[in-house]
């Protein structure tokens, strides 16, 4: 198996988004599911890719695309069977791909049978305390017991109905309301999550991404929330004490990674959850957010790094995931910045513009120190669809804000991989129907056949830049332990121009120049040009394209 510095494997590793439902359709229903990644191990394997991070494969009434959980400990019956999924984590490892499962603690199905019995059982019952079952306020108990309001929109608390018809108590949910908040202050919730973690490291899951993590604890006296208050559910102390214990569970096996969902913007609160006993990496959402901008980069840079290397943690890059609009829309429009509370799909995107950052962005993003990540089809270059009918959307948020919000159905369109046509080889040539979101036609020139072996398409600049990143002892998290900080050095460059070294072993230093400014650069003196994400123009570097450059060691 391919190995990077051994257990800890995952400070410098590529990691691949693998979004279940969309990868690949291996029985004709028009949903993706492990048949079908089993089938595609060798492509993933070829991209140079060290772990999969599988998108939750559970039993779930899709309410929120599978982060609405019935049952912890099995497999969607759409997706396979137990015995498919222990397959599918043993052929990865004969690989030397590791297996990275999303666990979702904050919230499950309403269908989870828990919920379940909570809902059969009396207010006050120990079923109820699992979850955040409140008598409502005012006359008869009309109103919600706070004014919290769901991320999804609209309100976070549902009325439940007794028996017999009568309107009962409400219960919390910060998403939607099939998405019910578990009671983190129940010690059976902390008991069955620890369990469930170990049934998947058990069965060898190499690591776990935690979904929401900073949402799980909740002010127990379920305060109302004014402007500027701070916030009752979101990054309190207390949620700390919960990856203690879960990492010393992680701790009884090798080579077990904790991944944090954290959407926080003070990096000081973000740097507690890589403490020594806590979770080992969390997403670098900042930098995802960041505009196409060499000064703002740059700022996020450093302090990403600062943090990190205070908490001797290696960091995470991120271009794209399953809930932001992909990276080649995003830098195609005239507001290259990102906000999950602001996506905005009525900007005009200039595609050969966003596809030509995103390769640059690509090789920007593949030379920092630390680990990698890349979402199943930005790879192809694929952009966000913004087009979709809708009456074929599925993301609540759509649903939820009433259209006001186009929600994430665009970037979770399923890929394309060979032919002219939708379904683009997603599902076998004989299948019963139609892929669950709809696909461009345009795709046609974007599938992993039309690809492969084209020397100027985004996969082979994936492709060979994974190549020599995991080659490279300069690159990934750079040479000896926690180097995170001082393995880049910024190099002197033009306004609009990021330059840094990675500094290797003596004579192997290897340079990345990202050019955002609007006119061709000239390139510091190099031994060699190892990769470049578009043409040099008579030795220049052009606007909007990054370069690899082997660079003699320094004094
Ligand atoms: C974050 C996940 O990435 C997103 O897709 C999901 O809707 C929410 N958490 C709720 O589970």
């Amino acid at each position: 198996m391919h190995d990077i510095r051994g257990g800890a494997w995952w400070r410098g590793a590529a990691i691949y988004e693998l979004y279940v439902q969309s990868f690949a359709d291996g029985d004709g229903d028009g949903i993706g599911d492990l048949a079908g990644v089993r089938a595609r191990l060798p492509y993933i394997a070829n991209l140079g890719i060290d772990a999969i991070w599988f998108s939750p494969w559970y039993p779930s009434p899709r309410s929120d695309a599978g982060y609405d959980v019935a049952d912890y400990r099995s497999i969607d019956p759409a997706f396979g069977t137990l015995a498919d999924a222990d397959a599918l984590i043993a052929e990865g490892h004969a690989y030397g791909i590791r297996t990275i499962i999303d666990i979702v603690p904050n919230h499950c199905s309403d269908q989870h049978r828990w919920f379940r019995s909570a809902l059969a059982a009396p207010p006050g019952s120990a079923e109820r305390a699992r979850f955040w079952f409140r008598p409502g306020r005012g006359d008869g108990g009309d109103l919600p017991p706070n004014n919290w309001r769901s991320i999804f929109g609209g309100p976070a608390w549902t009325r439940t109905t007794a028996p017999g018809g009568t309107p009962g108590e409400w219960y919390l949910h910060l998403f939607a309301p099939e998405q019910p908040d578990f009671n983190w202050a129940n010690p059976e919730v902390r008991a069955e999550f620890e369990d469930v973690l170990r049934f998947w490291f058990d069965r060898g899951a190499d690591g776990i991404r935690i979904d929401s993590a900073a949402l799980l604890t909740k002010d127990p006296r379920l305060p109302e929330t004014g402007p500027g208050d701070p916030s009752p559910y979101s990054d309190r102390d207390d949620v700390h004490d919960i990856y203690r214990a879960w990492r010393a569970v992680a701790d009884e096996y090798s080579g077990r990674v904790l991944i944090g969902e954290i959407w926080l913007a003070d990096a000081a609160r973000l740097a507690r959850y890589l403490r020594p006993d806590e979770l080992h990496t969390v997403f670098n959402f900042p930098y995802l957010c960041c505009p196409w901008d060499a000064v703002q980069l740059r700022a996020v840079i450093d302090s990403t790094l600062e943090f990190h290397a205070a908490a001797g943690a290696p960091a995470t890059w991120v271009l794209s995931n399953h809930d932001v609009d992909r990276h080649v829309s995003r830098y195609g429009r005239a507001d290259t910045s990102f906000g999950l509370d602001r996506r905005d799909h009525s900007q005009l995107v200039d595609l050969e513009l966003g596809t030509r950052r995103a390769r640059a962005a690509a090789l920007l993003t593949m030379a920092l120190p630390g680990s990698v990540y890349v979402y199943q089809g930005e790879e192809l270059g694929l952009w966000e669809v913004e087009d979709i009918p809708d009456e074929r959307r599925q993301d609540p948020i759509w649903h939820r804000t009433g259209g006001a919000d186009p929600g994430r159905d665009g970037s979770r369109v399923p890929l394309p991989w060979a032919g002219l046509e939708p379904p683009f080889g997603f599902s076998p040539p004989d299948a019963t129907a139609q892929p669950w979101l709809p696909q461009p036609k345009e795709w046609r020139e974007l599938t992993v056949e039309i690809e492969t072996g084209e020397p100027d398409s985004m996969l082979e600049l994936y492709r060979r830049a994974l190549e020599i990143r995991r080659a490279e002892p300069a690159l990934g998290d750079g040479p000896g332990p926690g180097a995170t900080a001082s393995a880049m050095t910024w190099l002197p460059a033009p306004d609009g121009v990021l330059a840094f070294s990675r500094d290797g072993s003596p004579g192997d230093n290897v340079c990345c120049v990202a050019n955002l400014s609007p006119g061709p650069v000239t390139l510091p003196a190099h031994t060699a040009v190892l990769l470049a994400s578009g043409p040099l123009a008579d030795g220049l570097l052009p606007p909007d394209t990054s370069v690899w450059l082997g660079i003699p060691a320094g004094p």
